[in-house]
């Protein structure tokens, strides 16, 4: 599989593909599917390589290795042993195999992911490592066995440039993926009141500047017999693009804001990015042409306390009805009472994702003059 096209999976966080696919789409022209948690595509190494580099929104990249039909331990091990490893992984260098079994006949993970990694083993001379970042994938669902390289190693949410993180960031993936949900294009400012460590000011910085989410960090693909340094370089040359415009947070805690600007610095975005400490019933529009707020206040399940939480989301919704006309709100939020507790008009309520474990939702709207 070192030169011919195969399959390629994007992964995403579950009831955003539609955005990922949007984003993959203003990147490249490649024959692209919507598929239940992220989006299939086919190409090469080279597309693996710029995929993990450029996407926003992915979470992981995989590499389709095999599918076949399977209805027991002894046909897998036989199956596993016909594949070409020594064409996709280093000969001795160590990897793990992770299996999920539904619905099969073939019920024992462990047992699964034994039968693939003594099939690698037999044909790479090397170990299985549970701290190896080459991992093979495999679920076998409706006896159908789908083997997947993950291209990525660490998730791709990790863009390198997190030195400090406060109590309850936003994953960069979603931040990215709800900024192109809110057609943010690279030529609106963006402003988060309660920016925590400065995560979704950042992603718009980057958007706007056209920076690859992952220029600040290795891939796994970079361990395997298929990877080129001079070809990678080639092709993932940073350009960034002349702007003229800044991207602004603001939080009531002054520890956040050090982070946000510790954390710009590290990405090589700060003269791009303006934090301050303020309180939201303080903070008046950085730019008079109004722009989009995106922002995630406390939830009231990790940090703060719900009862308190109704008072901050109403100052919120007032601060932002009295002085924010014109511009465009995400707000996003796990507890739909304290979205209402703003007293906003939301037009677009997206659907449920996952945030480090915690549901949330962007709730949407525009501020209107009062008179309107
Ligand atoms: C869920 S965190 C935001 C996380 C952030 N998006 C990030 O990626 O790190 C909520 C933030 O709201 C801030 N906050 C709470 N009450 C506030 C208030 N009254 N005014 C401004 N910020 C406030 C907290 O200090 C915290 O940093």
């Amino acid at each position: 599989m070192n030169q011919e096209k195969f399959e390629i999976f994007a992964s995403c966080i579950p009831g955003l593909e539609q955005e990922l696919l949007s984003e993959i789409k203003r990147n490249s022209s490649k024959q692209t599917e919507l598929m239940v948690g992220g989006v299939r595509l086919f190409g090469d190494w080279h597309d693996v390589w710029r995929a993990n580099f450029y996407l926003r929104g992915a979470s992981k990249i995989l590499v389709r290795i095999a599918s076949f039909r399977v209805s027991h331990l002894a046909q897998l091990d036989k199956l596993s042993h016909k594949l070409n490893w020594e064409n996709i992984l280093q000969y001795k260098k160590s990897f793990r195999v992770e299996t999920t079994c539904r619905k099969s006949k073939i019920y024992h993970s462990g047992a699964a992911s034994q039968r693939i990694s003594k099939a690698i083993s037999d044909k790479i001379d090397a170990k299985e490592d549970p701290t190896s970042r080459i991992i093979i994938k495999t679920r076998i669902s409706s006896d159908i066995c789908t083997i997947s390289l993950d291209s990525s190693g660490e998730g791709l949410h990790k863009r390198g440039y997190k030195i400090e993180s406060g109590k309850a960031p936003i994953r960069e993936t979603l931040a990215a993926l709800f900024l192109e949900k809110m057609k943010f294009d690279g030529s609106q400012v963006v402003y988060d009141p309660m920016c925590g460590s400065g995560t979704i000011v950042i992603e718009a910085a980057e958007i706007a500047l056209g920076l690859p989410a992952g220029r600040n960090r290795t891939f796994a693909f970079m361990e395997l017999p298929s990877f080129k340094n001079n070809k990678y370089q080639e092709l993932t040359k940073v350009y960034q693009k002349k702007i003229n415009l800044k991207f602004y947070g603001s939080d009531r805690d002054q520890g956040a804001i050090l982070n946000s600007i510790k954390n710009s610095k590290k990405a090589g975005v700060e003269t791009f990015c303006h934090f301050t400490t303020n309180s939201i019933s303080n903070v008046t529009p950085p730019t008079q042409k109004p722009g989009i707020i995106l922002v995630n206040p406390p939830y009231g399940k990790r940090i703060g306390d719900r009862k308190k939480l109704f008072a901050l989301y109403r100052s919120l919704g007032q601060t932002l009805s009295e002085k924010f006309v014109g511009w465009r709100v995400g707000l996003i939020t796990s507890d739909p009472g304290l979205a209402k507790a703003t007293g906003l008009n939301f037009f677009d309520i997206s659907s449920a994702v996952d945030n480090g474990g915690i549901k949330v939702k962007l709730y949407e709207t525009k501020i209107n003059h009062p008179q309107s």
